[in-house]
């Protein structure tokens, strides 16, 4: 995403090569445009920008959609494209519910419940943390709900996308009182980046 951001930022005349250096500095700038850039596990981007520590986020939507913030959204950028996907083991589809619930494992626990709950199909919710696609290689789960962007990881592991849940990008989020307090700084900045390369 950081490869995308970075010339969407340019055209706002903001340096973010320091973005792409590749040190443990967890705080890094832009002297001379005056802005200071915030390296952050995505889940804690939110949680910044809601308590004021930060004037802007960039965060995917996945992070938004799956817990509940006051933030304002006043921006999606086009960036960090993916799908959140309802995926198994290839040639599998999503098994039948007859007298049982399927077994979902994710990261995305209340999205995929309200996935499912849409269907009308009863679940089980597995919550694991990562490498997830192991679940249904192993018989943790039936399914899973997960991030795919080339389908790479899929298909190296035996499985494959059965059902869209929704397109997932990158969004600036901004804090509500912040943003009316420095609206003047901050609405030019978001018209250029809005007007960049999709991509
Ligand atoms: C995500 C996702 C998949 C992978 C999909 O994980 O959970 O594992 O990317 O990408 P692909 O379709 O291009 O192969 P990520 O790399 O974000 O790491 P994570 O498991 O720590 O979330």
């Amino acid at each position: 995403m950081l490869k995308q951001l970075v010339p969407r930022l340019a055209k706002a005349g903001i340096d973010g090569s320091v973005l792409l250096e590749d040190n443990r500095q967890l705080i890094r700038e832009d002297p001379k445009y005056g802005v200071r850039f915030l390296l952050l596990k995505p889940d804690d981007v939110p949680t910044y920008v809601e308590y004021g520590a930060a004037d802007l986020g960039i965060v995917g939507r996945d992070v938004l959609l799956e817990r509940e913030y006051d933030l304002f959204a006043p921006l999606d950028l086009g960036i960090g494209k993916c799908r959140m996907m309802v995926c198994g083991r290839a040639g599998e589809g999503i098994p039948p519910t007859l007298g049982r619930s399927i077994r979902v494992a994710t990261k995305f626990p209340n999205i995929a419940t309200r996935h499912f709950r849409a269907s009308g199909l009863p679940i089980e919710l597995i919550y694991v943390q990562g490498s997830v696609e192991l679940a249904p290689l192993t018989g943790l789960a039936d399914v899973i709900v997960d991030l795919v962007e080339t389908g790479e990881t899929l298909r190296q592991n035996g499985l494959e996308p059965f059902e869209l849940i929704c397109d997932i990008s990158s969004v600036v989020v901004a804090n509500r009182v912040g943003f009316k307090l420095k609206q003047r700084a901050i609405e030019p900045l978001l018209e250029v980046l809005r007007d960049g390369p999709l991509g």
